[in-house]
């Protein structure tokens, strides 16, 4: 696993020495994020020694290093999703070169439905905890002590400064951000009406097929971690509720600008 990461990071320094302090990772339908970057350097996935390749629509696969901010940042257009097949650890690999590469704080996105009968379509959620169902924990097997330790804590997974960080400055630009917490499944079913009504009962405010297996990855190395959900369908409705992934895209896209705004003052202010 350790010399997997290294041949990654060293083959993404030969290309790109300078090391990034942020990363960002970008949801469905969030990927145009990367064009309020000054880019410096895309690497395609495909290329990365032993990186997975990413095969879902709207998710466009590389990896971007430049600038935002004021800060050195990587973000990555396209992520994997274990409901695409890969194993947990393939899910969590470019997270753990992220932070091989250098970086100390990572912003996160998804697109999720919402079950907070207080949410509407396009919302903003900062996550301020999560809850795992089935999401195969990315941390089974072998501990390597050069990532982090057996037993992680998990007490606050999702940095509260940041999210303190976030209200502010949505607060700032009159834009509505919730707080809550979010329910990782597998996918790629969405749910169905007993299953958002049990998934709400039992804590969770947004439910989403990503974000979980990252955020440990990330917590178990000690990296910062805030994320966020757009709020792109309503799981709890009583009418007819149908969910199309087209309709989680195009709700994505109307919400980008406002997550935009908020984690690009939130690098600056890092
Ligand atoms: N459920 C699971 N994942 C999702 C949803 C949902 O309703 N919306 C966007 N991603």
């Amino acid at each position: 696993m350790i010399k997997q990461i290294n041949e990654a990071v060293e083959y993404i320094q030969a290309i790109y020495a300078t090391a990034p302090q942020v990363g960002i990772v970008l949801g469905s339908g969030l990927g145009s994020f990367t064009a309020e970057m000054k880019v410096e350097a895309a690497i395609d996935y495909a290329d990365i020694p032993h990186f997975p390749v990413s095969t879902v629509k709207g998710h466009s696969g590389k990896l971007i290093f430049g600038e935002l901010g004021g800060k050195k940042v990587v973000a990555m257009a396209g992520r994997f999703h274990y409901y695409e097949g890969y194993s947990p650890e393939e899910v969590v690999f470019p997270i753990r070169v992220m932070k091989f590469l250098g970086i100390t704080t990572i912003l996160i996105s998804n697109a999720a439905g919402g079950m907070n009968a207080g949410f509407a379509v396009g919302d903003l959620m900062a996550i301020n905890d999560h809850i795992s169902f089935f999401a195969v924990n990315p941390l089974i097997g072998e501990n390597s002590e050069k990532l982090g330790p057996r037993f992680p804590d998990m007490s606050e997974p999702y940095s509260k400064a940041l999210i303190a960080k976030a209200k502010t400055i949505a607060a700032a630009a009159n834009i509505t951000l919730r707080e809550g917490v979010y329910c990782g499944v597998t996918g790629p079913t969405f749910e169905t009406r007993a299953e958002y009504k049990f998934l709400h009962i039992a804590g969770g405010d947004a439910v989403g097929m990503s974000t979980v297996q990252e955020v440990i990855t990330a917590v178990h190395m000690g990296v910062t971690v805030f994320a966020m959900s757009v709020i792109t369908d309503l799981g709890i409705r009583e009418e007819e509720n149908k969910i199309t992934h087209e309709e989680v895209l195009q709700a994505a896209k109307e919400a980008e600008p406002k997550l935009t705004l908020i984690f690009k003052e939130l690098i600056a202010g890092l």
